[in-house]
């Protein structure tokens, strides 16, 4: 690739919106973890682990990226991770972060609430000390579970309602369809959480459109099937309503086959407000610049889809209007 291109969409400022921050759980830390905390792992070391990072779906990814998790017991090793992935994400110049959990996958361990997003807390808290990242956290309820339980885990949030920016939806998509989840976003919706949702990434773009309709999101996470339906294309360019996408993570959860296959160039083509994410980077191979440079060498992108992938970035963030301003002046600064 261009070298001068290159340079550019590394260095231009960036908010990354679809990050798992236990998807940023690198092999090594997993293992270092794992000693620590005195947890058995079902590999015997980091390469035998790497190795089985060969996925074939979402839910083979899915059965990995739980046992992973499982090595996170203290509030220590939420800030370890989450401050990995923050110095990371910086070295990336990632601006601003609204980052993704996953509470259940804690809690169902006997893992307190509080220790997991007091450490996450911490390390979004010190990022903004020494580099002056902004960032918020995403709560997300696991849809293979039911409803019940993500009004339970809802109710344990509560007492921490003002370090939380918004609420979302991941995990297994296919026969979990948004209006699952109805009544809790609905709540959500009444304690004034920002609300965004999985959906179109293995799922039928129906599932985007109950997103939008019952559950009333204000982004589409993946989103990439929504081109199958061309109304729906043209209700989320006119809605300014945001697809956080994902590319490598697209690819190598097979929901396209290569790099030359995904569809962001007609995503962008439709008017639609894309952005680019790493979605969970220790797992799928890169960070939010990888994912940049992967859809840039391969897509044939330019200097113009840089600058509007940059600006989206900071339009679809749930930022206070006078940060926003701030960081798109940034943007519109890199590209003068
Ligand atoms: N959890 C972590 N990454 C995910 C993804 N890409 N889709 C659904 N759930 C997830
Ligand atoms: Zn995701």
């Amino acid at each position: 690739m261009n070298p001068a291109l290159r340079d550019l969409v590394c260095g231009m400022p960036k908010a990354e919106l679809h990050i798992h921050i236990e998807g940023s759980l690198e092999p090594e830390l997993i293992f270092a973890l794992a000693q620590r905390n005195g947890v058995a792992l079902d590999y015997p070391d980091v390469e035998s682990l790497r190795r089985a990072y060969a996925f074939t779906d979402l839910q083979s990814f899915l059965d990995i990226y739980y046992a992973g998790a499982s090595v996170l017991l203290q509030r220590q090793d939420f800030y370890d991770m989450t401050w990995a992935y923050l110095e990371r994400a910086h070295a990336d110049r990632v601006r601003h972060v609204e980052m993704f959990f996953d509470p259940q996958t804690h809690t169902a361990r006997g893992v307190p609430f509080a220790e997991v997003i007091t450490g996450i807390k911490q390390a979004l808290a010190d990022a903004a000390d020494r580099w002056g990242i902004s960032g918020g956290l995403i709560m997300c309820f696991l849809r293979h579970l039911s409803e019940e339980d993500a009004m339970a885990t809802l109710e344990q949030a509560l007492p921490h309602r003002d370090s939380i920016l918004g609420v979302g939806l991941d995990s297994s998509e296919r026969g979990h369809p948004p209006e699952k989840f109805a009544r809790v976003f609905t709540r959500c919706r009444e304690l004034g959480l920002r609300l965004v949702a999985h959906a179109g990434e293995e799922g039928p773009p129906a599932y985007i459109e109950s997103a939008l309709d019952v559950l009333h999101v204000e982004r589409i996470d993946h989103g990439v099937r929504c081109l199958e339906d061309a109304a729906l294309v043209r209700r989320l360019a006119q809605s300014r309503i945001a697809l956080t996408v994902c590319p490598l993570s697209n690819v190598k959860l097979r929901v396209f086959d290569k790099v030359g296959d995904h569809n962001l160039r007609q995503l962008l083509e439709t008017g639609i407000v894309a952005t680019v994410n790493s979605d969970d980077p220790a797992y799928f191979g890169g960070y939010i610049n990888a994912n940049f440079l992967a859809v840039f060498e391969v897509l044939g992108l330019g200097r113009e889809h840089a600058h509007t992938l940059a600006r989206n970035s900071f339009e679809a963030a749930f930022l206070p209007e006078p940060r926003k301003q701030q960081l798109l002046a940034e943007v519109d600064a890199w590209f003068a």
